[in-house]
């Protein structure tokens, strides 16, 4: 698809690969300077004794601020802008790590400012970015690197390069909410903690766990908003085959305040008493009464079924049982609502054998695109696994950035897709009519080239902007002939004028001069503008 769409994908070898690498490389070193930056100044810096008093006021320990290289960011403009400069890498460099915001021409400032700064590791120990508290009570509580090509939160769990030694030896990790719980629940004993920062548990970070282990035990605050989110992150982790039980916090503590005050004894019987998640689930939805009504018996089974699947048989057996008991229901009762649930699954997920089914047209398809409907459904694919994508490519292509009617209908699904937590891409079927399910069967087939959805993203876009060119090329020189033909002499000129940038902006492009491609570019919207009724 990508040789004949002519998409540079990032494969070994090719230049623009290598070129990735290196800004890959570049954005990891600037952020280790950054964090060594802020490290000093938190260790010596006069300007950061109130920073020093605040730790320490949360019984941070010097050993335990060494161990997560905590740091301080002045309350300076431009004091990072600045040293990053001085040690020779360019503004551009630290405005795409996040380091800096642009707020402007020729204007730069620090993101984090007059905060305590947590570098975020990777799980080879690479820094790949960073969240800044402030020390009061100013909101935002908590700033972070935004998302990068590098940097992604959903991708990443804070904590796991100091924890994964542990959660191997323990065979068991356990999931918490943000920053400060891991590091406390570290100094105090307890380092196979990761946190998920505070957003709900992804496909992604779920994969990451599993390279170490399957049984998971998640601390969630105790909030009610924070339960009912945490459920879906839940359900996939229990998909992907992990074991997860949920350790429940009284007094609606989080894990930092309920371990500093009470100890690590009082939080390993915590643990001990953690409760599988159909059971934490059935407990939630009953509220722990046991006389409830028919309503309520068909809710607490829709929130507990989704859990099942992902259960060895014994585990489901188990739970179903346990379902019938809470519920007092019998067990051919539950048994064939389970059943139930599993046919709908197939209507309303991906599923494979529809897919498969339709394969065969693919290539009738494939045959009839342009290679700008091919870009466009690859761009719409990436966007269909993660709607959230959806708003980069509306800033990186503009408001429209789609040619197809379909492609269209699809972005814009995906679009109010975005914020729901229930999402999967095979929604967006039950909305569309048969020719249209297949069409979007092919592209779900349609592998995705790597791990970094951004990353993929990014290549695509670049490649959309010339091929969108190279048509309105051919189209320019199919509308002189007409515009001849008719004798319109005014119009024949203002086509060739348009015929002269693009082709200036192709020979550009192609020598790689991209100081001048940008400033034809420039040209060329203004001529567009300037052409409107
Ligand atoms: P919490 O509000 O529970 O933070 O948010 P916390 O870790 O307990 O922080 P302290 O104890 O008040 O210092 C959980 C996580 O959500 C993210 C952070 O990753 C935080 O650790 N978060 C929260 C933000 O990114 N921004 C915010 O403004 C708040
Ligand atoms: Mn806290």
């Amino acid at each position: 698809m990508a040789r004949r769409a002519g998409v540079r994908l990032p494969v070994d070898d090719t230049p623009a690969d290598a070129e990735r690498r290196r800004r890959g490389d570049r954005a990891r070193a600037i952020n280790k300077e950054a964090k060594d930056y802020y490290r000093r100044i938190l260790l010596k810096g006069n300007v950061a004794l109130e920073a020093r008093q605040y730790l320490g006021g949360r019984g941070l320990s010097a050993e335990t601020q060494e161990a997560f290289q905590l740091g301080y960011a002045p309350a300076e403009w431009r004091g990072l802008h600045n040293f990053l400069v001085q040690r020779g890498y360019r503004v551009e460099e630290a405005v795409e790590a996040g380091l800096v915001v642009k707020a402007g021409e020729q204007k730069y400032y620090d993101r984090f400012r007059s905060r305590v700064i947590i570098p975020i590791f990777d799980a080879a120990g690479r820094v790949v970015g960073f969240g800044g508290r402030v020390l009061d009570d100013t909101l935002p509580k908590y700033l972070n690197t935004p998302e990068t090509p590098w940097f992604s939160k959903g991708k990443i769990l804070y904590g796991l390069n100091q924890a994964r030694t542990a959660i191997k030896e323990k065979n068991n990790v356990v999931v918490m909410e943000g920053y400060m719980d891991v590091i406390a629940a570290y100094q105090h004993g307890v380092n196979n903690a990761v946190a998920s920062l505070g957003t709900s548990l992804t496909r992604e970070q779920g994969k990451l766990i599993l390279n170490y282990t399957r049984d998971v035990l998640i601390a969630f605050d105790a909030d009610e908003a924070g339960v009912a989110a945490s459920l879906r992150g839940m359900d996939i982790l229990s998909e992907l085959g992990c074991q997860v039980r949920i350790i429940t916090i009284p007094d609606g503590k989080d894990p930092d305040e309920f371990i500093q005050k009470n100890g690590t004894d009082a939080w390993e019987r915590l643990v001990a008493n953690a409760l599988p998640l159909v059971e934490y689930k059935i407990k939630q939805a009953t509220g722990g009464r046991s006389a409830i009504t028919v309503v309520d018996k068909t809710r607490v089974m829709q929130q507990v079924l989704p859990s099942l699947p992902g259960l060895s048989d014994i585990e489901r057996e188990d739970s179903l049982l346990l379902l019938a008991r809470a519920l007092n229901l019998s067990w051919e009762t539950v048994i064939s609502e389970y059943k139930r649930y599993q046919a709908n699954l197939g209507n309303k997920w991906s599923n494979p054998d529809n897919i498969v089914k339709t394969k065969h047209n693919i290539i009738d398809i494939k045959e009839k695109s342009s290679t700008r409907d091919i870009v466009e459904s690859s761009i719409l694919r990436l966007v269909l696994e993660e709607p959230a994508l959806g708003q980069t490519v509306i800033e990186k292509t503009g408001a429209e950035p789609f040619s197809k009617p379909f492609h269209r209908k699809v972005f814009k699904m995906c679009l109010e897709a975005a914020g729901k937590p229930e999402y999967c891409p095979a929604d967006i079927f039950n909305h569309l009519d048969p020719d249209e399910q297949k069409t979007l069967s092919v592209m779900l087939s349609g592998e995705i080239p790597g791990d970094n959805l951004v990353y993929i993203l990014e290549s695509y876009i670049d490649a959309i902007g010339p091929l969108a060119r190279r048509e309105r090329r051919e189209e320019i020189l199919l509308e002189i002939g007409d515009a001849r033909r008719a004798g319109d002499e005014q119009r024949c000129l203002q086509l060739l004028e348009e015929l002269k940038i693009l082709q200036n902006i192709r020979e550009a492009e192609k020598a790689k001069d991209n100081g001048r491609s940008a400033y034809l570019l420039q040209v060329y919207r203004h001529f567009l503008e300037l052409r409107k009724p």
